[in-house]
């Protein structure tokens, strides 16, 4: 394969896409956040990257909780707008039409559209630079029932999410194979 040589960059794809929410002091806010990815199995634990500049950075680093909302293709549209403006003197949710919707450990709301959300308190922050990593501990995982399978199965052609490549978002496709697919055919392997 022929490569070209670039200097350092973020160049990295794919990305997932998520909406931050986050609460503090009667205020609350959601903002798209691409640079977030599980980053550990017990206990679990997820990791979002916040610029300084941004409101969620400021009700993140107050109030310690989060809530990560992962959203269907169809929502594309409005998880971009929560991206482009700033929640710091308007209610994004209702300029993008979503819903909030309760928790059960943490104050900031979870996102009613999203087909999973996932409530956090930070369990660790580091300053990087532009960016603050914030880890959460993962409380309580809401998944909407029509994307659970049989068998613990997540039927992901309901979820129908999405990600961000490079500039552009891209639906998945469809499935290459299952987790784990190779590990059966280790025997026949010579
Ligand atoms: C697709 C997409 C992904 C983004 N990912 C991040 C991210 O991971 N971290 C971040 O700090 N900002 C990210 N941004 C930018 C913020 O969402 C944007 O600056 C937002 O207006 C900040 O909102 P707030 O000030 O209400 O918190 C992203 C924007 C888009 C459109």
């Amino acid at each position: 394969m022929d490569k070209i040589v670039k200097g350092p960059s973020t160049l990295f794809l794919p990305k997932p896409v998520a909406l931050i929410t986050t609460a503090h002091g009667g205020r609350d806010n959601v903002m798209t956040a691409a640079w977030v990815n599980v980053v550990c199995m017990e206990p679990p634990q997820v990791a979002v990257s916040v610029r300084e500049t941004r409101f969620t950075h400021e009700l993140l680093s107050a109030s310690g909780e989060f809530v990560v909302n992962l959203p269907s293709g169809d929502l594309w549209r409005a998880v971009d707008l929560c991206g482009m403006v700033t929640g710091r003197d308007r209610d994004k949710f209702e300029l993008a039409g979503l819903t909030r919707e309760r928790g059960r450990e943490v104050e900031a709301p979870l996102v009613k559209e999203c087909p999973l959300n996932l409530e956090c308190r930070v369990n660790a922050s580091l300053p990087l630079g532009s960016h603050t990593l914030f880890v959460g501990l993962v409380l309580v995982v809401h998944l909407a029932r029509e994307c659970q399978g049989e068998r613990g199965r997540i039927r992901v052609e309901r979820f129908h999410p999405y990600v961000l490549n490079h500039r552009e978002y891209w639906d998945m496709g469809s499935r290459l194979g299952y987790f784990g697919e190779t590990a059966s055919e280790l025997e026949v392997i010579p």
